[in-house]
């Protein structure tokens, strides 16, 4: 897969690219990252790519003609063109799962005030990383891409994340490792006890547990299975709800 980042800031990428299970990625090859410098595409001698907005107000606008310059320039019929953007649609696990089987992306960065409107129109989606606003899309690039690249065959083991949070509609269950008892807090039985099956249960059960409890809108969204719709039961009643 490839993945381009068109941004002002290519310097942020140094650390991101250069560093844990990205860098090794990069290295086997299983995915490419090009840092793609708007001002490359600027029309003027001193390399300015963003203008005032029309009409007045603060801050500076990203120009349409600059940033559609640098598509043209980068993509391919086969090219998915994401604009990072706080109006966008909110970003979660089901898309990073769709995006990670695409050949190429490329994520449009704004900064300042944000870019041109028209810039819209040449996209296939807008994505943001939640309702809050951050300076520029460098830092949403690189959430977007990180979380796509661990889904990719041989980043990391398969199952380190088809039971991870959101993979199938829960939160993950509860992990503990070693010491097996600190400040008097002691690792559930269970996960010693080498009974695959039950550790198998007493994980699904977790993950309801603490999805029920935590994200209701998660449970209420999934297709529960008897099973599952059996452990729910009994944990309504041990916490009494
Ligand atoms: C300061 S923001 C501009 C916000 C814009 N004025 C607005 O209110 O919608 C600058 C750039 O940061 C990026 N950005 C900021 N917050 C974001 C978010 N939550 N998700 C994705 N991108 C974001 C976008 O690329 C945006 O164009």
């Amino acid at each position: 897969m490839k993945i381009k980042i068109l941004t002002l800031f290519p310097n942020m990428y140094n650390g991101f690219l250069s560093e844990s299970i990205i860098k090794r990625a990069i290295d086997k090859n299983l995915v490419e990252f090009e840092i793609i410098d708007y001002r490359k595409y600027s029309n003027d001698k001193h390399n300015h790519v963003d203008d005032t907005p029309c009409g007045g107000g603060a801050g500076m606008v990203i120009r349409c003609d600059v940033i559609d310059r640098a598509l043209k320039d980068n993509t391919n019929n086969n090219t998915y063109k994401i604009l990072l953007t706080p109006q966008g649609n909110v970003f979660n696990q089901k898309i990073a799962f769709d995006l990670s089987k695409k050949d190429e992306i490329v994520l449009i960065c704004g900064h300042y005030e944000g870019f041109d409107e028209r810039i819209r129109s040449y996209v296939d989606s807008e994505i943001s990383i939640g309702d809050f606003v951050l300076t520029g899309g460098e830092i949403p690039a690189m959430a977007i891409s990180d979380s796509i690249v661990r889904l990719l065959d041989d980043v990391i083991k398969e199952d380190s994340f088809m039971d991870d949070s959101f993979s199938n509609g829960l939160l993950e269950y509860p992990q503990y490792t070693r010491p097996i008892e600190y400040n008097g807090m002691k690792v559930p039985d269970v996960l010693l006890s080498g009974d695959h099956k039950k550790i198998e249960n007493y994980r699904l059960k977790e993950s309801l547990r603490k999805t029920y409890l935590r994200r209701k809108d998660l449970i209420d969204k999934k297709e529960l299975s008897k099973e599952e719709k059996k452990l729910l039961d009994e944990i309504k009643k041990e916490e009494s709800i």
